[in-house]
């Protein structure tokens, strides 16, 4: 016997919404922002894939069994933070053994890129499907530009404009798609009333002049709008808080059409500039400083969790 096409549709939209199964027509690769695997687990059950995760200093600051010892006054040594590090992204790589699982260096302000790529050797080694993020900082270009030498798997991360989004690009030129990932972060730029899903659109945009190599990664999301734009735009990647993701999953996880429009409020559009692709990284104009706050805010959520 067989069944009518529009029936057999509307089985598969039933499992979508059961989340035990991807989109047909989701293209973008979906990833958990966090540094719990107990999230991991959750959003696994919930959607029935999950493609990759995210982690960082904050992130692990709040697993909650870190915030356990802290609530009892027992902080970490250097040592102990590292191992406590490790084991948590082991114990995500259990569970998704098939995703890519980002690893942040330490980096503050006055960190060179020897220390940040020493860092980055060894954090590699913990899991086979690791990328390692380093800021899109001049010493975390000049660090990831070497890794990538070395044959480590990138993810740049703190990028807030086209121009670092074209650094990434130049340092990393030479490497195979899907070795390196920028990750521009939208929340942070709407939060100070910049649309920040125009840097999205344009990195999009400068980077299909480019060969391919470098992948998007859309991150410090924070609203189901920025999902939805980020998959009508195209973003190779997408990562999510764990929120987020529930509430996609909620709503039976809609791939947006061509006709979704996107509301971005009274926030300021950010201009399209004409970069080209073909520089030396040192020759763009990196500096941001949301990039060099958001470095202070992981070193210290970091430090936090040190005895003095
Ligand atoms: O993936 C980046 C993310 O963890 C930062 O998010 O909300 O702190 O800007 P947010």
């Amino acid at each position: 016997m067989r069944f009518p096409e529009e029936y057999v549709f509307s089985i598969m939209d039933s499992l979508v919404i059961r989340g035990t199964m991807r989109p047909k027509d989701l293209k973008t690769r979906i990833f958990l922002d966090g540094g719990d695997p107990e999230e991991t687990r959750e959003i696994i059950r919930l959607l029935g894939f999950l493609d990759g995760q995210t982690t960082n200093p904050t992130l692990i600051s709040k697993n909650p069994r870190a915030r356990y010892h802290l609530e009892r006054g027992e902080k970490f040594t250097r040592e102990e933070i590292l191992d406590f590090y490790r084991e948590t992204v082991r114990e995500i790589h259990e569970l998704i053994p098939e995703g890519s699982i980002s690893v942040e260096v330490y980096g503050d302000l006055l960190t060179f890129a020897e220390e940040m790529l020493r860092q980055a050797k060894e954090m590699f080694s913990w899991i086979p499907n690791a990328h390692i993020k380093f800021p899109t900082s001049r010493e975390g270009l000049k660090a990831a530009e070497q890794a990538v030498k070395n044959g480590l798997r990138v993810n740049l991360t703190l990028c807030f404009t086209q121009e670092q989004a074209a650094a990434v690009y130049a340092a990393t030129r030479g490497a195979k798609r899907g070795d390196v990932y920028v990750s521009p972060f939208i929340g942070r730029l709407d939060d100070r009333g910049e649309n920040g899903m125009d840097l999205i659109s344009h990195i999009l945009k400068m980077y299909q002049k480019g060969d391919g190599h470098v992948m998007v990664l859309t991150a410090s999301v924070r609203k189901i709008d920025h999902l939805l734009f980020a998959l009508k735009l195209g973003s190779d990647i997408i990562t999510l808080p764990f929120n987020v993701l529930k509430e996609w999953c909620e709503r039976g996880l809609p791939v947006p059409q061509v006709d979704y429009v996107y509301h971005p409020g009274n926030f300021k559009n950010i201009p399209f500039k004409e970069v080209d692709l073909t520089e030396n990284w040192q020759a763009y104009d990196i500096r941001h400083e949301l990039t060099d706050k958001g470095m202070e805010r992981f070193s210290a959520d970091w430090n936090g969790l040190i005895k003095a």
